[in-house]
């Protein structure tokens, strides 16, 4: 898999840039990450008319990518305002290069918490409209104590945050193999007839409406790049029928309480509830349970709800 990493800041040193070159270097072997810098990219301003050009170029490489890692500094509680600026030009215009983009955030920082504030405003930011990533959910990667987790080489010291990076990268391209059928199916946004993108298949449209064909369950054949389920339609040799049993219809068991029904579906009374009855000098209740509760104390036997 191709990423775009983003050192979230332009400052000339960073710690955020030490743990991008440290992903890239130790994933080199399962995934490219292409690191980009965002040192030249202005402040964003809608006086500026043409799209800078630094803007651009990494929007187009994180078109071309497969996801995106955003490697965060934490300034204020926040990200960057460096950070921020370049996220708003990926926000405007004809540029929208982080719709349905799988997005994995990564941050360190000085102090014990590891940008956690700023991992969740990124993170916030990331779903407003116009920019409509897909942020990996959980597998937060908070890198504290910068100035003591790294050796000389710029590699990470500490086995367990080896061990803790490798298991959100891994769960990174596992997320971003199964959004792949989504990946293209944003909108274009440039248009403004609203047309989906080329290899969207439409299933079926009105004038404001369409259904789309996302393709999201596993194939029965292999599929050399989603990596979809590989499991053949097994038939037996003898009947030609298929193996595969068709899925049993559900019905209550002989005991159960049901208190209403349809096709397909019914209503049992579990009878969650003990009866309860209440000390008349403490007020405090007492559980029934296993008991013959008195008779204004007992709850409805189809309800479960007391008759209070
Ligand atoms: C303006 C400013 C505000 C900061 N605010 C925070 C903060 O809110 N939380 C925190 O953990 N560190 C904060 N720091 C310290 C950063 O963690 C530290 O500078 C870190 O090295 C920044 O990441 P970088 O090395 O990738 O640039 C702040 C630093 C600066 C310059």
């Amino acid at each position: 898999m191709n990423f775009v990493g983003i050192v979230g800041t332009n400052a000339s040193f960073s710690y955020n840039r030490k743990l991008l070159w440290y992903m890239k270097k130790h994933f080199g072997a399962e995934a490219a990450i292409e690191i980009h810098e965002i040192v030249d990219i202005p402040l964003f301003s809608e006086d500026i008319k043409e799209i800078p050009v630094s803007v651009r170029e990494l929007a187009r490489a994180i078109e071309a990518s497969d996801g995106v890692i955003f490697s965060t500094p934490e300034y204020d509680h926040s990200i960057t305002a460096a950070l921020k600026s370049l996220i708003e030009w990926l926000s405007w215009g004809d540029l929208h290069p982080l719709t349905n983009t799988p997005v994995m955030i990564v941050g360190v920082s000085l102090g014990n918490m590891g940008t956690i504030f700023a991992q969740e405003n990124l993170r916030q930011i990331l779903s407003s409209p116009g920019l409509d990533a897909f942020v990996l959910p959980g597998n937060q990667f908070l890198l504290g104590r910068a100035a003591e987790v790294f050796d000389e080489t710029g590699a990470l010291t500490e086995a367990r945050t080896i061990g803790w990076l490798e298991h959100c990268f891994a769960s990174f391209q596992a997320y971003t193999q199964t959004l792949k059928p989504l990946r293209g199916a944003g909108e274009d946004r440039t248009s403004s007839e609203n047309k989906p993108l080329a290899a969207q298949k439409v299933l079926e449209a009105g004038d404001d409406w369409k259904i789309l064909d996302i393709d999201l369950l596993p194939k029965t054949e292999s599929d050399a790049d989603t990596g979809a389920s590989q499991k053949e339609d097994e038939t037996d040799a003898d009947t030609g029928a298929s193996k595969h049993e068709e899925p049993k219809v559900a019905t209550p068991s002989a005991d159960a309480n049901v208190i209403d029904s349809g096709e397909g579906w019914w209503i049992e009374a579990i009878n969650l509830i003990d009866a309860v009855s209440v000390d008349s000098t403490t007020g405090a209740s007492k559980s029934t349970h296993g008991k013959v509760a008195e008779a204004s104390e007992q709850p409805d036997s189809s309800t479960g709800a007391s008759k209070h």
